[in-house]
């Protein structure tokens, strides 16, 4: 006999890892799915999903007709701040803001400070989720000792630590021989390298997108080639020496265009864009100033257009946030001296949808970039509705109109250009272990 139990009925759940798209029941016990039927009749008492098993004092029923459910949102790409800069975002508040955006579970970046670049750091982030965040975070390792792109980090450690990748993101790995090693290293170890493309030579100051824009707003700009000619590096480096490797924020045309052609020679890599390379072109610097300053930069017209046709037909598998909140102090100041980042939690599923609302991805297309593609590339044993698994689920009305409200962002960060937007699609609920940690 179950004691106490969850039940979600009437939703349409939408799992693109098993292809499944039905109005179905939900009976959630003790953290774990527990049992997946279509609705039964109402005086079918034999067969509806929670009257055999658990007693009606102890269970929780959600009415989810109208609303679907997937599997808890992955996001591949956070910044939490802490340890270092819990001004910008703790660990506490970052995983508030992951549950109120419906996800539930997150990766996060090794640019903390002190850098996640040794296991005592792994330790310290996976013991503060345990105790005071409200999703399951998957710390990411450093790939070099303080992100300076000398000394590798001890990588093998940093795995048995916990660690789930390793990426110097918010910088490039320029060094090519410490690159080659780092991919045969992900190899032994059975994780992805998340890199950071980006030719520092060729960014040299620059703080926006090269183009038309930069040059009438007098502003340094950086090419669509210094992503590119990165990409570049990487690519032949796996063919060469081979690999397990995701790229990460994808923001060019080019970029697109190359792990396409990657792709279709039959090499294994994957990638991942964020809402804002859909959403917004370099013209939104002009309009937002430094709260659209971001890295990679916000591109064209031409470049979102090719992002969406990459996210169509498969060559970008993910849409992570890239989640980077920065203080008022850090974002207020001249255009060339502001921190780059947007932060993204609490406004990726809305953003994403409108995907699906412009017709170009269905919902099992989109979700998949948000569930089982990251829990793949990841390789957590996350992403799916299926018996025997965690009870991780998200609830979206994915019509509800919403007016973003920076304001009541449960995150620390406030910096986002989407202030204001008018949006369709709203988290209504998020469980995590079978827990409703969030309700919209
Ligand atoms: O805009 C960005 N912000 N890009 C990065 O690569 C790093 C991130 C941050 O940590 O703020
Ligand atoms: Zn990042």
């Amino acid at each position: 006999m179950i004691t106490s139990a969850l039940v979600i009925k009437n939703g349409r759940i939408i799992d693109p890892s098993q292809g499944m798209d039905d109005t179905l029941d939900l009976l959630i016990a003790d953290g774990k799915i527990s049992k997946i039927q279509k609705p039964a009749e109402k005086n079918d008492k034999e067969n509806i999903i929670e009257e055999r098993d658990v007693p009606s004092s102890d269970r929780q029923v959600i009415d989810a007709a109208g609303l679907i459910v997937v599997p808890g949102l992955i996001d591949m790409h956070t910044h939490l701040r802490e340890p270092g800069y819990e001004y910008k975002e703790t660990i506490k508040t970052g995983c508030k803001a992951a549950a109120a955006g419906g996800f539930t579970s997150i990766a996060c970046m090794a640019n903390t400070k002190p850098v996640n670049d040794n296991p005592a750091i792994t330790g310290i982030i996976l013991k503060k989720a345990k105790q005071e965040g409200c999703v399951n975070v998957f710390p990411i390792g450093a790939v070099t000792l303080g992100l300076q792109g000398q000394v590798l980090t001890d990588m093998d450690a940093l795995k048995k630590a916990g660690v789930i990748a390793v990426s110097d993101d918010g910088k490039p790995l320029s060094n090519i021989s410490l690159a080659g090693i780092t991919m045969g290293q992900t190899l032994r170890l059975d994780f992805p390298f998340i890199s950071h493309c980006e030719n520092a030579d060729m960014v040299k100051g620059g703080v926006m997108n090269e183009g038309v824009i930069s040059r009438s707003l007098n502003l340094r700009g950086i090419p669509a080639k210094a992503e590119e000619s990165m990409l570049a590096r990487d690519i032949s480096l796996l063919e060469s020496v081979g690999g397990i490797l995701h790229i990460a924020h994808v923001s060019t045309a080019g970029s697109v265009r190359l792990i396409r052609e990657a792709k279709a020679r039959g090499i294994t890599i994957s990638a991942e864009t964020a809402p804002h390379y859909f959403c917004l072109t370099d013209k939104a610097v002009k309009k937002y100033g430094a709260i659209a300053k971001v890295n990679p930069p916000l591109r064209t017209k031409a470049d979102t257009e090719a992002i969406k046709e990459g996210l169509k037909d498969g060559t970008i598998d993910v849409i992570a946030t890239d989640h980077a909140p920065h203080s008022r102090r850090d974002k207020d100041r001249e255009f060339s001296l502001a921190e780059n980042g947007i932060v993204g939690l609490e406004t990726a599923v809305s953003l994403s949808l409108k995907l699906y609302h412009e017709g170009l991805l269905s919902l099992a297309e989109l979700f998949r970039k948000m569930t089982i593609n990251p829990a793949r590339i990841l390789k957590i044993d996350k992403g799916r509705v299926k018996a025997g698994w965690d009870a991780d689920l998200t609830i979206i009305d994915p019509d509800a109109e919403v007016v973003v409200d920076r304001q009541k962002f449960k995150s620390k960060g406030k910096n986002t250009p989407f202030d204001g937007w008018k949006l369709r699609g709203k988290v209504v609920k998020t469980i995590v272990g079978g827990k409703i940690i969030f309700t919209g």
